[in-house]
């Protein structure tokens, strides 16, 4: 009798449970937008309900809730005490001050398994190692000066053709989805030297850039669920966690096939015979510390690292820019005169600009800076509490604690940014002596801060400046009419319904 009870319950909790979760969290984008949980603390479920209503709409409604309640508040879910917060004080405190209480932790690690002893997932001294090692490989002005090159010809043979082409025919597409494919041959080709060609005539099918996004979406899911519950769907191999497995073969195939033809071809960036053996998974090869698993951890890492930040940032910048004609025309200002210096740059030919001749442009990095502070691809971060600690704010937080910094809702708190907090404006970057404002990271923290800040963030915005660059110059664009711009529910800001868009040649 009691044995069959139990097992009704585990019944209950392993299948039952997750289920009406990933239903809901599927559902909840259709659910009335006029829908509010109030945030009940029910007896089992504790606010669970609340957050699912809510998972729509997830990162406005954390702003809204912190905004009311001075930045910080705490959740209560099934067998997780959790804080929440987006004031600086906190954050440096977290990130910085006593960084050392508050690791990732086991439990981060555990929901991107498939990134297991990556940079992204690990703590402490083995971290401390990677970091020092992927640092002096990314500081070469050798491998820089190819990404810059790798990024010039990608623009040159791949992106601008393709949108000179979508121009031509003044036919609607999905800015997004090229962006994601473009991005992908410019993260894989300084990792791997081999270019995947996804934006190229034939486009190849995207299986791998999808297959990434699973992991982010599933990774959002697990975040969000009882972990008991992700767990036993995982062990069970349904919903969300059949997929994710896919994802993960998909991955593993396509990582250990880019280094094994790398081992047997060789290959190099952008075949240019100066920049031979540049390439990061080079650096890494003849490394002793690095075994055939910790090599192909380390690209994975990359990947992710390169791939999904500038491709998710990328379709907000462009979204925001095709909403604010005014600040397109002062970035066209600011190019104007590199332009006119350009030999054969006249009237209809394409215009391409070197990262070097950009680099100094304030308002177009303030552009940049703009669409980070409130579309930060990664929305949120997660740590774990290891001894009891107060917050700067008061906050008491817990041992086995898990914090949520919300990056989101930073870039919208009036008391962080000010009454036009929700504007759209580039200026809040420039002083009166037209240069970039210093922002602390604790800030503005859309690269991290503290010990684990961003280590391509100066590879980041050169890439990003030459791209935006390039496609403000020659193209206007139109965002079509009709379409909701929504974030997908995503460890990363990606766009739920793609940006559509139609483009014309100046
Ligand atoms: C807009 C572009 C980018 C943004 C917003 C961004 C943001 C971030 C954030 C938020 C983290 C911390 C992740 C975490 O610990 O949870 C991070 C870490 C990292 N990023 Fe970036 N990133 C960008 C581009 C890049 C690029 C292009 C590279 C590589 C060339 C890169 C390399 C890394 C690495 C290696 C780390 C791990 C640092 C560590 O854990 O110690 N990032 N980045």
């Amino acid at each position: 009798m009691l044995i069959s009870l139990f097992s009704q319950e585990l019944l209950f909790f392993t299948v039952v449970v997750p289920f009406v979760f990933v239903y809901l969290c599927y559902r909840s984008s259709s659910i009335s937008k006029n829908t509010s949980a109030h945030a009940t603390n029910w007896p089992i479920f504790h606010m669970l309900p609340a957050l699912i209503v809510n998972l729509y709409n997830i990162h406005d409604c954390i702003a809204a809730v912190l905004a009311q309640n001075s930045q910080n508040t705490r959740i209560h879910l099934p067998g997780r005490r959790i804080f929440m917060t987006c004031d600086p004080a906190n954050v440096r405190h977290i990130f910085t001050t006593n960084y050392t209480n508050f690791p990732k932790g086991m439990e981060f690690a555990a929901i991107f398994d498939i990134m297991d002893r990556t940079l992204f997932t690990i703590d402490g001294e083995p971290a401390r190692r990677q970091r020092a090692k992927l640092q002096s490989v990314l500081s070469s002005p050798q491998l820089v000066a190819s990404m810059a090159a790798c990024c010039r010809n990608k623009l040159e043979n791949g992106l601008l053709p393709f949108f000179t082409d979508m121009a031509s025919t003044n036919a609607p597409f999905d800015m997004q989805e090229v962006i994601s494919r473009f991005i992908f041959d410019l993260a894989a080709m300084p990792i791997f030297g081999v270019d995947p060609g996804l934006v190229s005539s034939d486009m190849l099918s995207v299986e791998v850039a999808m297959a990434m996004d699973t992991v982010m979406e599933v990774g959002f899911i697990r975040h969000m669920m009882p972990d008991f519950c992700w767990k036993a769907m995982r062990r069970l191999n349904i919903g969300p966690e059949r997929k994710l497995h896919a994802a993960h073969t998909v991955l593993q195939g396509f990582i250990k096939n880019m280094i094994e033809s790398k081992k047997i071809k060789g290959g190099c960036i952008c075949n240019r015979e100066e920049q031979q053996g540049v390439d990061i998974l080079s650096s890494y090869v003849n490394d002793p510390d690095y075994s055939n698993d910790g090599l192909f951890r380390a690209m994975l890492g990359f990947m992710f690292a390169g791939r999904d930040t500038i491709g998710t940032i990328l379709p907000w910048i462009f979204y925001n820019l095709a909403q604010n004609p005014n600040i397109v025309s002062v970035i066209r200002n600011e190019l104007s005169p590199i332009a006119s210096r350009k030999i054969g740059a006249g009237r209809g030919a394409i215009v391409i600009f070197e990262p070097e001749e950009i680099k100094s442009l304030v308002y177009l990095q303030a552009t940049l800076f703009e669409t980070l502070r409130l579309y930060p691809p990664a929305p949120f971060e997660r740590k774990t509490v290891v001894a009891d600690d107060i917050m700067p704010s008061g906050h008491k937080v817990k041992a086995g604690d898990t914090i949520f910094i919300s990056v989101h809702s930073m870039g919208r708190m009036e008391d962080v940014w000010g009454k036009d907090c929700h504007d759209y404006n580039p200026y809040r970057w420039i002083s009166e002596d037209n240069k970039l404002c210093y922002v602390p990271s604790h800030k503005f923290l859309s690269f991290n801060s503290g010990p684990r800040t961003c280590l391509g963030k100066d590879i980041a915005i050169m890439q990003m400046k030459t791209v935006v660059a390039a496609v403000l110059w020659n193209f206007d664009m139109e965002v079509v009419q009709g379409q909701s711009i929504q974030p997908k529910m995503s460890c990363i800001l990606h766009m739920k319904n793609g940006l559509i868009v139609k483009l014309k040649k100046r």
